[in-house]
């Protein structure tokens, strides 16, 4: 079952299309990642699909309620941390936590079990009777994420949550998020760092200047754009005449960088590893190491958004 389905949805400001004409479709206990280069579009299309902002045009469908007609009902259900800061700075952590719960109408015992609760899985306990204004940013960036679990929700939007984290943090909320997949929570969620896309997400779109140009799962997307290979290998001294040498070869790209060290871009690069081997052999050039690069997600979006 669906629980986002968006049809022909568009947002323009001005001249600028921020949304152009978008199609979506996003399955129940899955995680979505939506991915795309700075102004892309990505968080406009959060605000559209949690009714913050209003579209120019489409249709679009959450939970099975049309959300342009009936947006307080979708609110109702879901749970949002938006791109940029919001706190009050003089709450503490665990007060602040506290009182998203009784917005929510969260019972008392109820809340303070969640908040224990929270309070471990994200490393604020011992920072909890801390001030919001003086955390630091990675912290606070927890406190917003966490909070959004002191209710219970069916589908839940993240605009970049682990921004400002470090990796061990980052990796922790990764696993908290796949756990509460695990017990039926979807959850969209935009990111710039594609490792995290590839650990987290069932399905990713990739998003450029309002349009949607890719959406698979992250292994479909590899193969279907992850081709190209690379190659690169290191020489054991400075030759200058190599890239002379090796200019006959057709149907690749090859960089040469100091005159010892050159990468190989081809969607053929085992046959044309071959040849570049026999010319280096010919001319008694010596190889000190070669590596292979596999295709990483990076690649494919850096080449489907240029
Ligand atoms: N309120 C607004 N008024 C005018 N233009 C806007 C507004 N909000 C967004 N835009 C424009 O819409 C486009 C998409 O912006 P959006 O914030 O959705 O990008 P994004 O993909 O989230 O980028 P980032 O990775 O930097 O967060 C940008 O060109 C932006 O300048
Ligand atoms: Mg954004």
């Amino acid at each position: 079952m669906s629980c986002i389905k968006v049809n022909n949805l568009s947002k323009s400001y001005g001249s600028i299309k921020a949304v152009d004409d978008i199609g979506l479709s996003v399955k129940s206990g899955h995680v979505f990642g939506f991915l795309g280069p700075n102004g892309a579009g990505k968080s406009t299309t959060i605000k559209l699909l949690t009714t913050l902002i209003s579209p120019s045009s489409g249709s679009l469908s959450i939970l099975g309620i049309d959300a342009i007609k009936n947006p307080l009902d979708v609110r109702h259900k879901i749970g949002v941390v938006l791109q940029q800061p919001s706190y009050e700075p003089t709450l503490t952590v665990e007060k602040a936590l506290d009182k998203y719960g009784m917005m929510w109408n969260v019972p008392k015992s109820e809340r303070k079990k969640r908040m224990n609760h929270l309070l471990e899985d994200f490393d604020l306990a011992e920072i909890r009777k801390k001030r919001n204004e003086d955390l630091s940013i990675g912290q606070r960036r927890r406190v917003q994420v966490a909070r959004e679990f002191m209710h219970d929700m069916d589908l839940l939007f993240l605009d970049e949550p682990t921004a400002g984290l470090d990796p061990s943090a980052r990796r922790k909320l990764l696993d908290y998020l796949k756990n509460k997949v695990k017990t039926g929570l979807t959850i969209f969620y935009t990111t710039h760092i594609l490792t995290e896309a590839e650990y987290l997400c069932d399905e990713i779109a990739i998003i450029n200047k309002g349009k949607i140009i890719a959406v698979d799962s992250p292994s479909a997307l590899k193969t279907r754009f992850g081709k190209e290979k690379t190659i690169k290998i290191h020489l054991f001294e400075k030759q200058s005449q190599v890239s002379s040498l090796l200019s006959e070869i057709s149907d690749c790209k090859i960089d040469f960088e100091n005159g010892t060290n050159l990468t190989i871009h081809s969607e053929q690069s085992e046959l044309i590893l071959l040849q570049v081997l026999k010319i280096l052999n010919d001319n008694n050039i010596e190889i000190e190491d070669l590596s292979a690069v596999p295709t990483n997600l990076e690649d494919i979006f850096l080449k489907m958004v240029k």
